[in-house]
């Protein structure tokens, strides 16, 4: 292990922003016999895991696809678990993000969740909201469609009362209306769990994000997982279209 790294990495070139699909906790929790449920609360494990090797490695920005727009199809038992899981994460862990300069943002129609997340949810944005360090930012109750639906009604609004004109819009106007407008587009997107597509997760950010897909369940994603990823990454040709 060189720099007591896993792999070989680049420090100078880690991702300045990950974006991950967490999937797997239910077939986790099949593979050892326990309810679901017990599956989302060890991919809690792992978010802590995860967040504190890229704060290790220096990763700027990590974005969680939490709760997504059609997660509310689900059992209201298992919606309920998810929902609990997330306040409780909020509740106990907000003070520690302060301490350790992380600063928390969320993505997504935050408003149509369970009272007691929009409480801790709001609490913690506004407590971290200086910090300097890494940015936890979750998408909850997000779909990348409806950003985009969103940031579209808010374009015309603007075109309607003369804010804009027409000829002025570009792919630019279109970023700064999405919910993701205060964070720089994802360098890698990351999903666990064997399945190969984006589940409407910030569609309009990843047009040049590398992609990393692994067949480890998110609960069994580790240090040296995120490494593994990160390493692959950076062994890409990225060319933003262009030629090199
Ligand atoms: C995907 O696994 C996981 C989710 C839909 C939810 C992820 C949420 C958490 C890990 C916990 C709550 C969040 C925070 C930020 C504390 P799946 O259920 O789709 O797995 P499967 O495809 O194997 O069924």
């Amino acid at each position: 292990m060189k720099n007591n790294l896993f792999y070989d990495i680049d420090l100078n070139r880690v991702p300045n922003h990950i974006a991950i699909i967490m999937d797997g906790n239910g077939r986790w929790a099949k593979s050892k016999f326990l309810p679901r449920t017990a599956g989302h609360k060890a991919g809690v494990e792992t978010i802590r895991t995860v967040l504190r090797e890229c704060k290790k490695l220096n990763v700027k920005h990590v974005t969680l696809y939490a709760f997504s727009t059609e997660n509310w199809k689900r059992p209201k038992l298992e919606v309920d678990t998810l929902m609990n899981l997330l306040s409780t994460y909020l509740k106990n862990e907000v003070a520690t993000l302060h301490k350790e300069n992380v600063k928390l943002t969320a993505v997504g129609d935050i408003d149509s969740l369970p009272s007691q997340c929009v409480k801790e949810l709001n609490n913690g944005i506004e407590l971290t909201k200086n910090n300097t360090g890494c940015n936890l930012n979750l998408a909850l109750n997000y779909g990348g469609r409806l950003d985009i639906k969103n940031a579209l009604v808010d374009i015309i609004k603007d075109v309607k009362v003369g804010k804009i004109n027409l000829d002025e819009i570009d792919e630019n106007t279109i970023s700064n209306h999405l919910s993701t407008k205060c964070i720089p587009d994802p360098d890698l997107v990351i999903r666990t769990s064997g399945e190969e597509r984006l589940s409407n997760f910030l569609l309009w950010e990843v047009a040049y994000a590398e992609f990393y897909f692994t067949n480890v369940h998110w609960p069994d994603f580790d240090e040296k997982e995120l490494q593994k990823a990160i390493f692959t990454y950076q062994n890409r040709d990225r060319r933003f279209g262009g030629i090199k």
